[in-house]
C-alpha cells in the first residue's frame, strides 16, 4: 500500500511540476503559437461536435475501457465532452513545454545532489529552475535553504565537475533564499585587457566594444551614428567611454572629441593633453560649448549645401570629425536643480543635445552619452530615438533594461565589471567590454602629442573651444571670461 501511495505522490508531483514548468516555458509571445493553438481548439471543437474523438477513442483507446463504459461515466452532455477535450488539449499543450525543463531539473538534481550539500537539518537544496539564458548559457536556480552563497562559491570547483560546465557566476536571486547559477558553454575572459588588443588591425574609423562569443567587435562610428551606454553604479560604463575615445583615436585620423564630465571632470582628466581633445567640467560651459558644436553644425550644413556634398568628408572638406562625449548625462539634463538659472541651462543642453542627435549625422558630428539612469527625465525621449547604438551593462531592475534595449536581457546578466549587451538595429550581442586604465589612456596621450608635433597627425581645422588649460594661444579668454560669454548665450 505505502508502495502505491508513493506512486500516487511522484505522479502527483511530476504532472504538478511538469505542467509548472509548461505554463512558464509557453511561448506567450509567439504569434504562430497562439494561431497553433486556436486552430487546435477549433478542430477539437468539430471533433466533438461529429463525434469523432469517440471514433478515434474506439480505434486506438485502451481495451478495458470501452466507449460504452465511457460514455456511463462521464454521460452525453456534449459541453462536457468538450470541457474534457480542451483540457486534454491544453494538458498536452503544457506537457510538451513543460516535460523538456522537468528532465533538465531532474538531471541537475542528481548532478547536485552527488555534492553531498545539506544545510543543519541534512535537507538538500532544491534545484527550482534550469533555463537556457541565450545560445551559450544556462541558468540553474536552486531553492538553497538557507544556505550561503559563500559556500556555493567555495564549491565552485565540485559545482564545475559535477555540471561538467564552466560555471559563469554564482549570486543571489532577487530573493536571498534562491541562488542563481550561470553555466557557459562559452568560456567568457572576465577580463579583457585593452593592452592584449593592441595588435588588433582596427578598421579605418571604427572603434572597438569589446570581446563576443563570436570574437572581437567593433562599431564604425559613421554607420552609428550616436550612442549610449548605461548601466547600474559600477559596471563599467566610463571603462568603455574611455576605451571607445581611445581606440577611435587609435583608427581616425582626424577628429576632435569635447568631453562633458559635470563630476568635476574625474573620469576624463587623463586626456587632459591630447591636443585634439577638450575637457568641460561645469555646466555652463557645457552648455556654452554645445551651443558653438550646434553653430558649427549649422555652418557645416550651408557649407555642405552650399557646395552640393551629401556629408562632410574630412579631407576633402577639410573639417575633422567631431566626437562629442557626455558622462554622467544624466547630470547635464537633470530638471530638478535647486535653483532656476541651473534649471534653465539644463533645458537648454537638452534641446541643444536634442538637436545635435537629429541632425549631426552628415555633418560628422558624433555623440557619446554614458549614464547610469535612463528615464525620459533623464535623457529626454527625443534623443532617445535619434540614438541607434545601444550599450548596455547589467541593470538594477527589470524595466531599466528594457527602457535601454526594449528587452530584459540587461537585468539578467552576470554579476561581472564590463560585462555587458550591445544592441544596433534589431542584433543584440552580448560583450565583455575592454579595461583600459589611466597609464595607458595616458601614455596614448603622449604619442598623439609626438604625432602632432612630427606632422603625423594633424587638425585639419582649429578647435571649436579651447580646453581651460589649454589656452596658451590666447585664442581664448581665462575659463571665467568663457563663462561670461556662455551667460550672454540665456
Ligand atoms: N571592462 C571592464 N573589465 C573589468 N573590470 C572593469 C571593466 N570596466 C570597469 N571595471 C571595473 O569596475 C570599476 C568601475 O567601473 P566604471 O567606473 O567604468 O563604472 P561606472 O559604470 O562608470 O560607474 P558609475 O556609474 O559609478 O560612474 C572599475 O574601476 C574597474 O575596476
Ligand atoms: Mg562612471
Amino acid at each position: 500500500m505505502d508502495a502505491f501511495y508513493d506512486l500516487i505522490q511522484k505522479l502527483f508531483t511530476f504532472g504538478f511540476k511538469t505542467f509548472y514548468y509548461g505554463i512558464k516555458n509557453l511561448p506567450y509571445k509567439s504569434l504562430s503559437f497562439w494561431f497553433l493553438f486556436v486552430a487546435g481548439l477549433v478542430v477539437m471543437n468539430y471533433f466533438v461536435e461529429t463525434e469523432t474523438h469517440l471514433h478515434l477513442w474506439q480505434r486506438y483507446g485502451p481495451a478495458f475501457l470501452k466507449v460504452e463504459t465511457l460514455l456511463k461515466i462521464v454521460g452525453t452532455n456534449i459541453t462536457v465532452h468538450k470541457m474534457f477535450c480542451f483540457t486534454l488539449f491544453i494538458g498536452l499543450q503544457l506537457f510538451i513545454y513543460g516535460f523538456p525543463e522537468y528532465c533538465k531539473v531532474n538531471k541537475f538534481q542528481n548532478l547536485f545532489n552527488r555534492l553531498g550539500l545539506t544545510n543543519g537539518i541534512k535537507s538538500k537544496p532544491k534545484i527550482t529552475e534550469v533555463s537556457d539564458e541565450d545560445f551559450n548559457r544556462t541558468k540553474v536556480v536552486v531553492a538553497n535553504g538557507g544556505i550561503g552563497i559563500k559556500l556555493f562559491q567555495n564549491r565552485q570547483d565540485d559545482l564545475e565537475a559535477a555540471f561538467g560546465q564552466k560555471i559563469e557566476s554564482i549570486s543571489h536571486d532577487s530573493n536571498p533564499g534562491f541562488t542563481k547559477i550561470i553555466l557557459s558553454k562559452y568560456h567568457w575572459p572576465k577580463v579583457v585587457k585593452f593592452s592584449s588588443l593592441s595588435s588588433f588591425d582596427l578598421p579605418k574609423d571604427h572603434f572597438i566594444l569589446g570581446q563576443s562569443s563570436n570574437g572581437i567587435v567593433t562599431q564604425n562610428i559613421n554607420e552609428l551614428p550616436h550612442m549610449l551606454i548605461a548601466g547600474t553604479t559600477g559596471s563599467g560604463k566610463s571603462i568603455l567611454f574611455k576605451e571607445i575615445l581611445v581606440s577611435l583615436l587609435k583608427s581616425s585620423p582626424y577628429l576632435q572629441l569635447y568631453l562633458i564630465d559635470l563630476k568635476g571632470g574625474v573620469e576624463v582628466q587623463d586626456f587632459k593633453d591630447y591636443p585634439n581633445a577638450t575637457i568641460v567640467k561645469d555646466m555652463k560651459m557645457a552648455v556654452f560649448t554645445l551651443q558653438l558644436l550646434k553653430d558649427e553644425m549649422d555652418r557645416r550644413f550651408a557649407y555642405l549645401e552650399k557646395n552640393g556634398h551629401r556629408e562632410i568628408q574630412p579631407l576633402r572638406d577639410k573639417m575633422d570629425k567631431i566626437v562629442i562625449a557626455i558622462d554622467e548625462a544624466s547630470t547635464l539634463f537633470m530638471k530638478n536643480f535647486a535653483n532656476q538659472e541651473a534649471s534653465g541651462l539644463s533645458a537648454r543642453a537638452k534641446e541643444l543635445t536634442d538637436s545635435l542627435a537629429k541632425l549631426a549625422r552628415a555633418a560628422g558630428i558624433h555623440l557619446i552619452l554614458a549614464t547610469q539612469k535612463v528615464t525620459k527625465e533623464t535623457i529626454d525621449t527625443h534623443i532617445q530615438e535619434n540614438i541607434s547604438g545601444k550599450f548596455c551593462f547589467k541593470t538594477n531592475t527589470l524595466q531599466g533594461s528594457v527602457t535601454v534595449l526594449g528587452s530584459g536581457i540587461a537585468y539578467s546578466l552576470p554579476d561581472i565589471p564590463g560585462r555587458g549587451i550591445w544592441s544596433l538595429g534589431n542584433k543584440l550581442i552580448e560583450i565583455q567590454a575592454p579595461l583600459i586604465t589611466s597609464a595607458e589612456i595616458k601614455d596614448f596621450g603622449k604619442q598623439l602629442i609626438d604625432e602632432f608635433k612630427n606632422g603625423e597627425r594633424k587638425m585639419l581645422q582649429p578647435k571649436i573651444i579651447l580646453n581651460q588649460s589649454q589656452n596658451e594661444n590666447h585664442i581664448l579668454p581665462e575659463g571665467d571670461v568663457c563663462i561670461k560669454d556662455a551667460k550672454k548665450l540665456f
